[in-house]
């Protein structure tokens, strides 16, 4: 699938088929997800990936139906690296790293006909206790993935004008 066709085709799934993802699918998301920039290259994230029967851990930990999806990706930012080099900015650089990773892996689910969600609504604490999530990973969003049950239409955007102000350049803009 073309990148363009990508972007305009990927859609916040959250219902899911009872297919699989495969190993091969898997891990062309996960590359994906790495091949993301990030601040000086320092890659501060790390993913957790939770399917089969540990599935059910995350009810009580997000949305019921996110346990449903064949897969789910636990995003972490690991600033253990990024923290002794940059101090306090390494927060958000560690969160920026994490979200470009993460619309990379939703971008190459698209392009495998398959979907999914960013989830920031769960309990921080009950995440990293049902997942012995070490301290030095701090969850930002969970990423269920599967095939899609059903087409979902895109949700409507605000009008560029709305939310992009040009500062100088050229006339043609
Ligand atoms: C930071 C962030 C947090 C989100 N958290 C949730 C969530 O907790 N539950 C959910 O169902 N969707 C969540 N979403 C998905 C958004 O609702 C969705 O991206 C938005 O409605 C636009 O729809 P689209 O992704 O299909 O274009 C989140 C998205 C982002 C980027």
């Amino acid at each position: 699938m073309e990148i363009r066709e990508a972007i305009a085709e990927r859609r916040s799934t959250r219902a899911f088929t009872e297919r699989e993802v495969t190993r091969e699918e898997l891990y062309e998301i996960l590359r994906a997800g790495i091949m993301a920039p990030s601040a000086c290259n320092m890659q501060s994230w790390h993913f957790y990936v939770v399917a089969g029967e540990e599935r059910g851990k995350l009810r009580g930990v997000c949305a019921d139906w996110v346990a449903e999806a064949p897969l789910t990706i636990i995003v972490c930012t690991d600033r253990s690296a990024i923290e002794a080099r940059f101090g306090e900015r390494a927060k958000k650089f560690a969160v920026q790293d994490t979200a470009l990773a993460m619309e990379n892996m939703l971008l190459a689910a698209t392009g495998l006909g398959l979907g999914g969600c960013v989830i920031g609504a769960y309990d921080q604490d009950a995440c990293a206790v049902s997942f012995g999530i070490p301290e030095h990973h701090h969850v930002v969003a969970l990423l269920p993935i599967g095939e899609p049950r059903e087409k979902i239409p895109p949700r409507e955007r605000k009008p560029l004008e709305d939310v992009v102000t040009f500062v100088g350049g050229q006339k043609n803009f």
